[in-house]
């Protein structure tokens, strides 16, 4: 890894391209998923060792429902498999969490989800958060609404009481947003959270995204000059 690095404390990834990536290859675009989720395991690793705290990775958002049903259900059966994997992996100190809202989900996937949270709940390692049916617009009207249900007065509603209601509450800023694919969007991805994120958008399809892409993108990241409206 090149010196003078500046570690992100959080990286968002949106895991883009596994559709492409299949139709490269004349192969169907669950193939595509079959091979991102590969990449999606390995990359918790690399970013563990590059000594990041905290990666959110874009899985599944609010609006990917609209998808072929076929495809829905592949990319739920992967998810499946890789709670199972990443049950083992809580006994190597990850942290794992959940973001969004669960209620669409599988029985099944509910229970995995819940196990895992709290099978990792006390770990201190690396956390890795799974965006799940998360929609950052969704995440702003999930916060208003827990707000809202607890009657506390409008004078008392700020930006840190908000950011305490979403389901990114305790985890560090986001500092570098990372989308592979060649598309330059945040797709309704922690919209709140990436106000003063900096963005790195790559033409690697998420299948083939690899250490030294991560590495590329955190060194880009580091000659960054992040000002956050100062000088
Ligand atoms: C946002 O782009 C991208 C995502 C929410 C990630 C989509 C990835 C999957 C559904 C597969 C992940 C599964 C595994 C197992 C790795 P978008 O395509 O929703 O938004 P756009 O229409 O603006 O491009």
């Amino acid at each position: 890894m090149p010196e003078n690095l500046i570690v992100p404390r959080h990286i968002g990834i949106i895991m883009d391209g596994n559709g492409r990536w299949a139709k490269n290859r004349g192969l169907p675009r669950t193939a595509g998923h079959i091979q991102g989720a590969k990449t999606f395991k390995k990359c918790v690793g690399y970013c563990r060792d590059m000594g990041v705290e905290c990666v959110t990775f874009y899985a599944f958002s609010t609006e990917n429902w609209k998808r072929p049903k076929a495809e829905v259900d592949a990319i739920m059966k992967l998810f499946s498999q890789y709670l199972d994997d990443a049950m083992k992996m809580t006994e190597e100190n990850a942290k794992f969490v959940f973001l969004g809202d669960p209620e669409p989900l599988s029985d099944e996937l509910k229970k995995k989800i819940r196990i895992v949270t709290d099978a990792s709940a006390e770990n201190k390692g690396i956390v890795c958060c799974i965006a799940i049916n998360y929609g950052g617009r969704d995440d702003i009207v999930h916060a208003v609404r827990s707000i809202m249900n607890d009657n506390i007065s409008a004078d008392e509603v700020d930006e840190a009481l908000i950011s305490e209601r979403l389901y990114t509450k305790n985890l560090p800023e986001v500092d570098l947003i990372i989308r592979p694919s060649g598309e330059q969007r945040l797709s309704n991805f922690l919209i709140w959270q990436a106000a003063y994120a900096e963005y790195v958008f790559m033409d690697v399809l998420w299948p083939d995204f690899s250490k030294s892409d991560l590495e590329e993108a955190v060194a880009e990241y580091s000659r960054r000059n992040r000002r956050f409206g100062g000088i």
